[in-house]
Formats: structure tokens, sequence, C-alpha cells
């Protein structure tokens, strides 16, 4: 009797000293489990006289009581404690700055060709596309381009199968056989453009290099004038530069478009005068030949050149991005350099 009462007094200390949860479990088998001295007390009660058993009884009821509630309230609080630093390990400073995972973005070049299909979608073009390995057929023959002339050498054009006039296999040099294709497979009026890679037999330097983009396009209709290329051009200047680019044309050849020429912009870099890197001095850059598409082009592709008229044009995709963002050498656009590239994303 006096152990359990001593035991009921030290009880209080003992259950605050345990401080997890485990050493709760283990205080409470040493307290209440089959161990524990109220237990043994328990199986002697039987032993006693009959006169002590009640109130034996009585104290251990208590004790157990006591013991009981003391435990539970101890456990409550262990586990909110475990709890709250579980959820303090766990919290997220939402303060930090973000991880940060890098985005793709579209290329120069694909976005240029992008906006200009746009603007050209916008006049009621067609946007198609066309084998870059092309035959010298397409390439030069359909274009009204004679088998003498000095662009079909190996030295200008690159030649996957070379020999045999009839069936040369080449890199295309231009995006223009899309033409003589797109008309033989559709009847009048035709209005598309092309984009695409083109690719020449020259050495890279800061104008050149052996593959490049261009947009090709073509309009055929009854009617259709210099005026009509004209307009169309300077409207798509306008849209393409901004008002403030102004726009020249100079008489030019190509073989197939009479007459032919060339389209300049005014210099981005310098606005015309002094020793300009960029243009240098005139003012002007070139941006594109076109003309009136030639009547044996017609012909050769089962078109009635007394019946339709049209224009042609095709421009340097990474030319007019130079023109347009003031990006001096070319080798910018293929030598993935983020911090050029990202620029214009
Ligand atoms: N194909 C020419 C070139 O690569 C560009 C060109 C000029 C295209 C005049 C045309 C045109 O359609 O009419 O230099």
């Amino acid at each position: 009797m006096e152990n359990l009462a001593a035991l009921v007094k030290q009880a209080p200390d003992l259950v605050e000293g345990a401080t997890s949860v485990k050493s709760l479990d283990a205080l409470q088998n040493d307290l209440l489990g089959r161990r524990s001295l109220i237990a043994g007390l328990q199986r002697q009660i039987g032993k006693m006289p009959a006169g002590e058993r009640p109130c034996m009884g009585r104290a251990i009821q208590e004790a157990r009581g006591v013991f009981a509630d003391l435990i539970a309230t101890r456990r409550e609080h262990l586990e909110r404690e475990t709890e709250r630093m579980t959820l303090a390990a766990d919290r997220v400073d939402v303060t930090l700055p973000a991880l940060e995972f890098p985005e793709g973005y579209t290329h120069l070049i694909t976005s240029t060709i992008e906006e200009v299909c746009d603007i050209f979608i916008g006049l009621g073009y067609r946007v198609v596309g066309g084998p870059e390995a092309e035959s010298g057929t397409y390439n030069f023959d359909a274009l009204n381009t004679p088998p003498t002339h000095p662009s079909r050498l190996e030295s200008d054009t690159l030649y996957l199968d070379w020999g045999d006039p009839a069936d040369e296999i080449l890199l295309r040099t231009h995006t223009s056989p899309m033409q003589a294709r797109y008309m033989e497979q559709h009847d009048p009026p035709a209005y598309v453009v092309v984009p695409g890679k083109v690719f020449r037999a020259d050495t890279p330097d800061a104008t050149h290099s052996p593959v490049f983009h261009q947009i090709e396009g073509l309009a055929v209709d009854e009617d259709l004038t210099f005026s009509d290329l004209r307009g169309t051009l300077a409207y798509f200047a306008r849209e393409f530069f901004g008002a403030d680019r102004r726009i020249r044309m100079m008489p030019d050849y190509f073989p197939f478009t009479e007459p032919s020429a060339q389209m300049h912009a005014s210099c981005f870099s310098c606005e015309g005068g002094g020793s300009c890197r960029v243009c240098g001095g005139v003012g002007w850059i070139e941006l594109l030949g076109c003309g009136m598409v030639d009547p044996n082009v017609f012909e050769w592709v089962g078109y009635d050149p007394s019946r339709v008229s049209g224009f042609a044009f095709g421009m340097g995709v990474e030319r007019i991005a130079q023109v347009r963002h003031g990006v001096s050498p070319l080798r910018h656009f293929f030598d993935n350099d983020h911090r050029v590239l990202s620029q214009f994303r």
C-alpha cells in the first residue's frame, strides 16, 4: 500500500519525464502492464483478509485512474508536438526564388518565315513546300535557264548526281522550282509562297553560307501587271519592316522573269551617306529578286501566256531578318548561341 501511494505521488514526474511516444509506451507498461505494481497487488487481493479488500481495491482503482489520465494527457501532448515538428521540418519557404526551367523558343529564322508567310496568307496566298533534292529539270530547265548557264556549273551548284543533263539531281539552289511544280499541278489563278532551305557551293564568310533560306512568291491571274508586283512588295515591306523603312526597285536580270528587278530597302544601320559597313555607304540593301513571269515558264507548265500573266519574287530569309533586326554576321543564325538567339524570342 505504501509503495502504491509513493508511486502515485511520483507518477506526474515520471510521466512528464517521457519525452517521446515510445518512452511513454514503455512507462505505460511499467505502471499498468502485467508486471506492474498494480497488477501484482491486484493478484494478491484474493489472499487478503476480507475486511481489507475493499480498501485495497479502491486504492488500486484510484491509482489506475490517475496513471491512465496522466498518460493520456501526456500522449496527446507528445503527438501534437511530433506533428508540429514534422510540419516545421516540411515547411516550404514560398519567398525563396523559384527554380528556373529552360523553356524552348522559336529560332529567328523560323519566326521570320512564319511572319512573312502570315503577311502573304493575309493577301490570300497559300503556303506550299517542295523537295530540297531537286532535279536539274525543275531547278533550271523549267525556269528558262539554258544548259549553258554558269549557275549550272559544279562550282556553283551542289550536285548529288551529275553528268547526264537529262537526269541530274542537285540540292536546289533556290525555292523557285516550286513555281513550275505548283503550276503543273494547279490551274490558274495561283497565289503561293514557298519557304525552304536552299544550297550553293559557297565558302562561308560574313555574308555567304552554303545553306540558307528563301521564300519564293508566285502570283498568276488574268491581267496582273508590274504595278501589282510593286504594290504587293511595298505592302509586304511596310508590314514586315515598319512604315519608316523605304523601298526602291532597280532593273535586274533573271532567266525566268521579264522584266526583272531587285528590291532594295533603306539601310537599317546608316540611313544613307558615310562609310557604313552594312550597306557600303549607298544607304540601300538588296532584299530580293523579282519580276514578271517569263512566257517561256508559262509555256513549260502548260499555261497559256496570252491568257494569264503573273509575277514572282524570291527573298533571302537571313537577309530580311538581318535588315529587320540589325544582326550583322550571317553565322549568328547558325551558331546556335543562345546569347544571340534569345534576344529574338
Ligand atoms: N531565285 C532567285 C535567286 O535565288 C530569286 C528570284 C528572283 C526569285 C526573281 C524569283 C524572281 O521568283 O522572280 O536568286
